[in-house]
């Protein structure tokens, strides 16, 4: 007999038979596939909370607000400096009592007033002349009326205010960073 008379008799099965090599292949090929995809699904996710830390500083203080002093301290004489100071997470680790950045507070018109030190040109500190009474930053030469207008040199907006808020005889500010060298004031 010859081999194409043996082969005759056998079922047909329309697409190999279910111990053909190739197709097992295929198969183990498409579970394998289908299994790194749904591990890739779950581990993205899984990943960015994890590497979540080491690419963000996270500075928190509560509502947002941080406690700079007693509102005695402050009046329409002289701005104060203050530093603010918050707790910091970065790649799992929090330390408490950071100093985040500085302020300087007044009253302008009745008002308490808070801006921050940083200069919205390219983020120099901002310091406070007496005799002139204007702020002004040592980098590039702006200078800042007492109500935050830019007088003069190359700062493209006004000091950048911060919100500030009185409760029980204490001032607490809400420190924000904001980006520097254009005119609107945009939170970072
Ligand atoms: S950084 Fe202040 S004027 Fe340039």
């Amino acid at each position: 007999m010859s081999e194409q008379d043996s082969s005759e008799g056998a079922p047909k099965t329309g697409g190999g038979a279910p111990d053909d090599p190739s197709r097992r292949r295929m198969l183990k090929v498409g579970i394998g596939v289908l299994g790194g995809g749904v591990a890739a699904v779950c581990a993205v996710p899984a990943i960015g909370f994890v590497g979540f830390p080491l690419t963000h500083e996270v500075t928190s203080s509560g509502d947002g607000f941080l406690t700079v002093g007693k509102r005695s301290q402050f009046s329409a004489e002289a701005p104060v400096k203050v530093d603010l100071y918050a707790s910091r997470r970065d790649a799992w680790t929090r330390v408490d009592s950071v100093k985040v950045g500085s302020a300087w507070v007044l009253e302008h018109e009745g008002k308490l007033v808070a801006y921050s030190t940083t200069c919205p040109h390219l983020g120099c500190a901002v310091d406070f002349d007496g005799n002139d009474s204007v702020f002004k930053c040592p980098c590039h030469r702006s200078e800042f009326k007492l109500d935050g207008v830019a007088a003069s040199g190359p700062s493209p907006r006004p000091l950048d205010t911060l919100e500030i808020r009185e409760e029980e005889g204490l001032v607490a500010i809400r420190f924000q960073r904001f980006r520097q060298g254009i005119a609107e004031k945009v939170e970072v």
